[in-house]
């Protein structure tokens, strides 16, 4: 069954944020002022894994108003969450990418990003992958499958630091341009 309440409907778009296990997602709350400023309603999905201290559940549940989603709720609880209208990955660690690649929807996360992909809605991924990783045969193939869905893709953030020595900004809006271009 659908995990999200298509009759719950906001006045204003909804966005799902799914946030996995990367370093940089403790500035996820950026994202999601950036996303209410620019006329999104927001719910956050996040892993299992980026649930154990990856960034600050309580701040953003503040933000959004609403749970942060990470585990399946029981038949008797109601939806937490609207159905989306987008869907924006951010950050996406190579575990997550290549498992929504494959199909194998094991956390909630996952399960909503192969969800989505049939609901028509824009998808948008900040890949935040390492270069060795990013070598893998089975990474190339995940984006290249993801991409033939019509998934949109930002630049694959490394976290290596620049000519300063300093690592570069994540680029969070980068999402919100991805969902809303035409
Ligand atoms: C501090 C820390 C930072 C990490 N950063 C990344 C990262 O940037 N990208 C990535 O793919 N994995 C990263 N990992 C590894 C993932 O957390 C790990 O693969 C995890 O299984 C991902 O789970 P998820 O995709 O379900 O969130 C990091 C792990 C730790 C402990």
């Amino acid at each position: 069954m659908s995990e999200h309440a298509g009759s719950d409907r906001t006045a204003r778009p909804f966005l799902y944020v799914v946030v996995c296990a990367a370093g940089v997602a403790d500035g996820v709350d950026g994202l999601i002022d950036a996303a209410r400023e620019r006329g999104w309603e927001v719910g956050v999905v996040a892993t299992p894994v980026a649930m154990g201290g990856f960034f600050d559940v309580a701040a953003v549940e503040d933000r959004t108003g609403r749970p942060v989603r990470s585990a399946w709720r029981t038949p008797d609880d109601p939806r937490p969450f609207p159905a989306p209208d987008a869907v924006v990955v951010a950050p996406a660690t190579f575990n997550t990418i290549n498992k929504w690649a494959a199909g194998l929807a094991d956390t909630l996360a996952v399960a909503t990003l192969c969800e989505a992909s049939g609901l028509g809605v824009p998808l948008a991924v900040l890949p935040c992958v390492a270069d060795a990783l990013a070598s893998h045969p089975a990474y190339r193939e995940s984006l290249a499958r993801l991409w033939g869905m019509g998934v949109r893709f930002g630049d694959r953030y490394t976290g290596d630091p620049g000519e300063d020595g300093r690592r570069p900004e994540f680029g969070w809006e980068r999402a919100l341009d991805l969902v809303e271009r035409r």
